[in-house]
């Protein structure tokens, strides 16, 4: 048993559609959260600067004496080297590597899609990690920089005309080419779950790397011994780097709950 919390961050909300998943798997641990609002987005910047934030980032969380970090952020993770974890005091996952691996499982025609940040697409982490499990399948990649400004400003059902259009804008070669896979490589992505399923006039099974992750890190808890042994619901801390009150509100859509009494606004640079 390890009753410290588990850290998770990512350049802002996003992340927390990685919480979601792991309260509903894991409902007895503790969470720390950041989320650097402040500074988003990563996905737009160069390869040192994401590196650069990332470490303080990680910094921050074990500060917080954290068990396990995880990196919710598909920016960050697609670019902070696999060494940079075993650096680390505590075990560190990113969410490529769950994604990819669900994703090879579930693709039946070998056709896989793959969203993200210009960050992601650019570093074509998912595109290696997938190879790796299936050498055969063909990928392809699109980056849509406006879904993450979308989502922040609750433009993600699929009825909003701004949202459809985007998605008509950065989803039409991914449907010419007849994905049946889609990795949604962002983690603000899954809120656009809907309207990118109704974009798509066939079947096209969507991977939300959070949801994969959460189960990874459920795994590893387990196997490892780690797992919290309290039997009362796991707390929850939120920390941000801009107006709590902001990060609230857009929190209260991705988690369905009301969290200003669990966050703080704090500096970390
Ligand atoms: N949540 C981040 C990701 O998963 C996207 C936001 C950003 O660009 O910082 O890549």
């Amino acid at each position: 048993m390890d009753n410290r919390p588990i850290g998770v961050f990512d350049s802002g909300v996003g992340g927390l559609t990685a919480v979601k998943e792991l309260t509903a798997l894991l409902p007895h641990e503790d969470i720390v959260y950041f989320g650097d609002t402040g500074r988003v987005p990563y996905g737009s910047r160069s390869r040192e600067t994401i590196i650069r934030y990332a470490k303080q980032d990680i910094d921050f969380l074990l500060s917080h004496d954290v068990k396990l970090i995880v990196a919710a952020c598909g920016t960050v993770s697609s670019t902070l080297p696999a060494s940079a974890g075993s650096a680390l005091p505590v075990p560190y996952m990113g969410v490529i590597q769950a994604a990819a691996q669900a994703a090879c499982a579930l693709s039946q025609g070998g056709r896989i899609g793959v969203i993200g940040t210009k960050a992601t697409i650019r570093n074509n982490a998912y595109g290696k990690a997938i190879r790796g499990v299936r050498p055969e399948v063909r990928v392809f990649g699109n980056a849509c920089p406006l879904f993450v400004p979308l989502v922040e400003n609750g433009h993600f059902s699929e009825k909003d005309p701004i949202a459809r259009a985007a998605a008509e804008y950065y989803l039409t070669t991914l449907k010419r080419e007849r994905i049946d896979t889609l990795i949604l490589g962002c983690t603000h992505y899954p809120l656009l779950h809907g309207l990118i399923s109704a974009f798509f006039d066939y079947q096209v099974t969507l991977v939300d790397p959070g949801r994969e992750t959460a189960r990874a890190v459920q795994t590893y808890l387990t196997v490892h011994g780690l797992l919290n042994g309290q039997t009362q619901p796991g707390s929850h801390r939120y920390y941000m780097t801009d107006s709590a009150e902001d990060f609230c509100e857009v929190a209260s859509v991705f988690l369905s709950c009301d969290i200003h009494a669990d966050a703080q606004q704090v500096a970390i640079d």
